[in-house]
């Protein structure tokens, strides 16, 4: 399946991509990685990777919707199925978000719906929250709303530092993006509505799930390799 990223920042969550690509868990062909300006470490790991580049300035088109339309154009010419939100610090069109409807993720540092927008980590850190997450979901027209694909949860405590809880919020990212992006390559994921099922693999066998971890929980957990 072909995917493409859109990115913003640091592309840690790009590169745990690319590294499940190369190990065979991640059955995905990067065909493009996207972003809303021309300068970012994310760019930079993806040239590495050889993989296509679009990188523009939003600030050089005239609307919203102009940068987005470009955006458009050149996600259908790579011919990817799926598009992948990993750090991607801009807010969408509805015209591109109806365009690529049931087929556009992103993950959120929080356990959605709480503490949505910008500021996840910081925000559950200051509200007291003694249980952390991140939220995988298909994107919807209202920010940070969509159907909900995969949660993380971990405990945290009152004295742990933003820039702790933030790394170790980054390390469940990192394995449970590409598995949400491989159950969709494998067309296990039903979207009712609100609701996202997910269904038994289709060759008949097993999910073969990663053994139950110490103070994290996945749900639904996740499968061997991620
Ligand atoms: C992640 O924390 C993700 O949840 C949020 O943006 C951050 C991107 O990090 N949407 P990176 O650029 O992948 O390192």
């Amino acid at each position: 399946m072909k995917i493409a990223v859109l990115v913003s920042g640091n592309g840690t969550n790009l590169q745990s991509i690319l590294a499940h690509i190369a190990s065979g868990a991640l059955h995905a062909e990067l065909v493009l990685v996207a972003a809303n300006k021309t300068v970012a470490p994310a760019l930079e790991h993806a040239r590495a990777a050889d993989v296509a580049v679009w990188a523009q300035n939003a600030r050089d088109f005239a609307s919203r919707e102009d940068f987005d339309r470009a955006l458009m154009v050149a996600i259908d010419e790579s011919g990817a199925e799926l598009v992948v939100l990993a750090g991607y610090m801009r807010l969408l069109s509805a015209e591109f978000v109806q365009h690529y409807d049931g087929r556009l993720m992103n993950i959120h540092p929080a356990l959605l719906p709480s503490f949505a927008g910008l500021y996840g980590v910081p925000d559950a850190c200051e509200y007291g929250v003694t249980i952390a997450g991140v939220t995988v979901h298909f994107v919807s027209e209202i920010m940070d709303s969509g159907a909900i694909i995969i949660q993380a949860a971990m405990p945290i405590a009152s004295g742990d530092a933003v820039a702790d809880v933030e790394a170790r919020i980054h390390a469940l990212e990192h394995r449970m993006y590409p598995q949400a992006i491989e159950w969709f390559a494998e067309k296990r994921l039903r979207l009712e509505g609100r609701k996202v099922q997910l269904l038994p693999p289709q060759n008949g066998q097993k999910r073969k799930e990663a053994a139950l971890e110490h103070n994290v929980l996945f749900s639904p957990p996740l499968e061997m390799g991620f």
